[in-house]
C-alpha cells in the first residue's frame, strides 16, 4: 500500500453503511474535513510500530527455542519457568469406542457453553449433539465465586430438563460430565483442582485457591441438579482430546481466541516433577499455560502501558501480545497516539477512542478484510466502534496498524508452536519431524482472522524449512473443546471402571 502525505481533499461522499444514535456522520465530516487531517505526522508513529514489532527469523528461533527450554524447565519442578506445565491428568484418550450419554460444561471466556452428547461406539460414533451458548453478563466476571457458579447452574440444570429424544440415560445412572475450564488450574486428579489466578479479564472473588468443581458441585446442590463431574479440563485439551477422536496423529492442541494457551502429549518419563504418578499409556497430557511466555518477546509502549493498566500486571505477556482479547486494543491504543499526535481524524478526540477495548480484534479482522477502493467498510467501523470519522489515507494507514499487531500476533504464535515441536522432537530423537504431525487449532481469533492464520502458517514453514514442515498438519478443529470434554467423561466415567 501507499500512504501518500499531500493533503486531503473533503470526504463529502463517504457513505456509512449505519449511524449510531441517528447522528448523520456526513455532517460531522464535512466541518472535520477542515481542519487538516494529517496522515503524514502519523508515518513515523506507524514506521516505528512496524519496527518494534518486526519478526525477523532470527528473533522467532529465539522465542522457539525460549519456549522449548521454559517447557523443560517447566517439568522439571514447579515454578521453574513462566510456563507451569501443568499436568492434566488426562493419560488416555478417547478411541473411539466410548458409548453413552455424556454432558459437556464449558467455561472460559465471555460465554458458557453447555452441551449433550450420545455416544454409539466404533460404528455409530456421535450419534446427536446438542448445544446451548449464554453469554455471562459483565457484572458475574467480577462479582463473587457463587454468584457466577449458580448462575452456571442454572443454566444446567435449564438444559438437563430439555432432555429427550435421541439422548438416552441408562437406569440406575447419575448424569455425567466434562467440565472445560479454560484458567489456569492446579489439577489434582482428573476431577479436581484448583484455581490458581483468573486471566481474560475475569476477577471473580472467592475463586482463587479453591477447588472449581467443589464450587460446581455446590452449586449445583443448589440446584438439587444430580451431575457428576468426571474430568475437570483445559479447553486446550478438551480440543485435543475432540481432534484425537478423529485422528489419531493429534499432538497438539493451540487455542486461539479471547485467550491463548497450547497442550500437547508428553512421556511420563521426562516429566521430572512427576512423581508417584501411574500412566498405564506412559502418557500424559501436559498443559502449558502458554499464555505465561514472556521471553524474548518484542513489546511496544503500547503493550507496555495496557500491561500496566490491565488487571494483571506483568502477566500473561505472550497472551497480551498474541491472543483476541488484546490485539484490538494495542491497535486502539496506536490509533490514539497517531491522533494525539497527528490528528489523524481531524482534532476532535471522541470520548470512544479514549475508550479500553472500544476497538476489538473482530473490528481489526473486519477491516482487514476490506477489499473497496475507498475502504468503506473500514470507515464504518471506525466510526462505529471508536466514533471517528476518517478519510481514505487514514483508512490505509488503520489498515496497516492492524495488519502489524496481526502479523507480530500470527507469527510469534507459529514460533511458539514450532518451540512445542522442539521439544517434542529433541526427547523421542527424531521420530516427531519424521511423520505425519497434526496440530488441532482452535479459537475465534484463529477461525475468523485469515490474514493471522497465513501470518502463522508461515512463520511455521519458515522456521522449520519446506521438507520438515511438509510433515505438520495445523488444522481447525472447529467446536473440538465441547465434545472433546464429552469424550474425556466417558473415557473416566465411573460406570466404565
Ligand atoms: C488461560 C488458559 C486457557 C486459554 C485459552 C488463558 O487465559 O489461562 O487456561 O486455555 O486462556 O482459553
Amino acid at each position: 500500500m501507499s500512504i501518500t502525505a499531500n493533503p486531503l481533499p473533503p470526504l463529502r461522499s463517504f457513505p456509512f453503511s449505519r449511524s449510531p444514535n441517528g447522528r448523520n456522520p456526513r455532517v460531522t465530516m464535512v466541518i472535520r474535513s477542515t481542519t487538516g487531517v494529517s496522515v503524514s505526522t502519523a508515518l513515523p508513529i506507524l514506521t516505528k510500530l512496524q519496527k518494534d514489532c518486526a519478526t525477523p527469523l532470527p528473533l522467532l528461533r529465539n522465542i522457539a527455542d525460549a519456549m522449548a527450554k521454559d517447557m523443560r524447565d517447566g517439568l522439571e519442578v514447579d515454578g521453574g519457568s513462566d510456563l507451569k506445565m501443568i499436568l492434566s491428568y488426562v493419560d488416555s484418550l478417547p478411541i473411539g469406542n466410548e458409548r453413552g450419554l455424556f454432558y459437556a460444561l464449558d467455561l472460559g471466556g465471555t460465554n458458557f457453553r453447555v452441551l449433550r452428547t450420545q455416544l454409539g461406539g466404533k460404528d455409530e460414533r456421535v450419534i446427536d449433539t446438542e448445544f446451548e451458548q449464554v453469554s455471562i453478563p459483565q457484572d458475574l466476571m467480577s462479582g463473587t465465586s457463587e454468584e457466577l457458579f449458580d448462575f452456571i447452574a442454572l443454566a444446567l440444570a435449564k438444559f438437563v430438563k430439555k432432555e429427550g429424544g435421541k439422548f438416552v440415560l441408562p437406569k440406575n445412572r447419575s448424569r455425567e460430565t466434562g467440565f472445560t475450564f479454560s484458567f489456569p488450574v492446579k489439577q489434582t486428579s482428573i476431577d479436581s483442582g484448583i484455581l490458581i489466578k483468573w486471566t481474560k479479564g475475569f476477577a471473580v472473588s472467592g475463586t482463587p485457591g479453591r477447588d472449581i468443581v467443589a464450587c460446581l458441585n455446590e452449586a449445583m446442590g443448589r440446584q438439587g441438579l444430580d451431575m457428576r463431574v468426571s474430568a475437570l479440563v483445559n479447553d486446550t485439551v478438551a480440543t485435543l482430546a475432540g481432534a484425537r477422536y478423529w485422528d489419531n496423529n493429534v499432538m497438539v492442541a493451540v487455542i486461539l481466541g479471547t485467550g491463548t494457551n497450547a497442550c500437547y502429549v508428553e512421556a511420563v518419563d521426562a516429566i521430572p516433577k512427576l512423581q508417584g504418578h501411574n500412566s498405564i499409556s506412559g502418557r500424559t497430557i501436559v498443559n502449558t499455560e502458554w499464555g505465561a511466555f514472556s521471553n524474548g518477546l518484542p513489546l511496544t509502549e503500547y503493550d507496555r502501558e495496557m500491561d500496566a493498566e490491565s488487571i494483571n500486571p506483568g502477566e500473561q505477556l505472550f497472551e497480551k501480545t498474541i491472543s483476541g482479547m488484546y490485539l484490538g486494543e494495542i491497535v486502539r491504543r496506536v490509533l490514539l497516539r497517531m491522533e494525539e499526535t497527528g490528528s489523524l481524524f481531524g482534532n476532535y478526540i471522541p470520548e470512544r477512542l479514549h475508550t479500553p477495548f472500544a476497538l476489538g480484534t473482530p473490528n481489526i479482522s473486519s477491516m482487514q478484510q476490506d477489499t473497496s477502493p475507498d475502504l468503506e467498510n473500514v470507515g464504518s467501523i471506525l466510526y462505529e466502534s471508536i466514533g471517528v470519522d476518517s478519510n481514505l489515507d487514514a483508512r490505509k494507514m488503520v489498515v496497516e496498524v492492524c495488519d502489524t499487531i496481526a502479523k507480530r500476533g500470527g507469527r510469534l504464535a507459529g514460533a511458539g508452536i514450532v518451540g512445542i515441536l522442539q521439544k517434542m522432537e529433541e526427547d523421542s530423537k527424531g521420530i516427531v519431524f519424521g511423520k505425519r504431525m497434526v496440530v488441532a487449532m482452535d479459537g475465534g481469533l484463529y477461525e475468523h482472522y485469515p490474514q493471522y492464520r497465513r501470518y502463522l502458517k508461515e512463520a511455521v514453514t519458515e522456521l522449520l524449512g519446506p521438507e520438515l514442515s511438509s510433515h505438520v498438519v495445523i488444522e481447525h478443529s472447529k467446536d473440538g473443546s465441547g465434545i472433546g470434554a464429552a469424550l474425556l467423561a466417558a473415557t473416566n466415567s465411573i460406570y466404565e471402571h
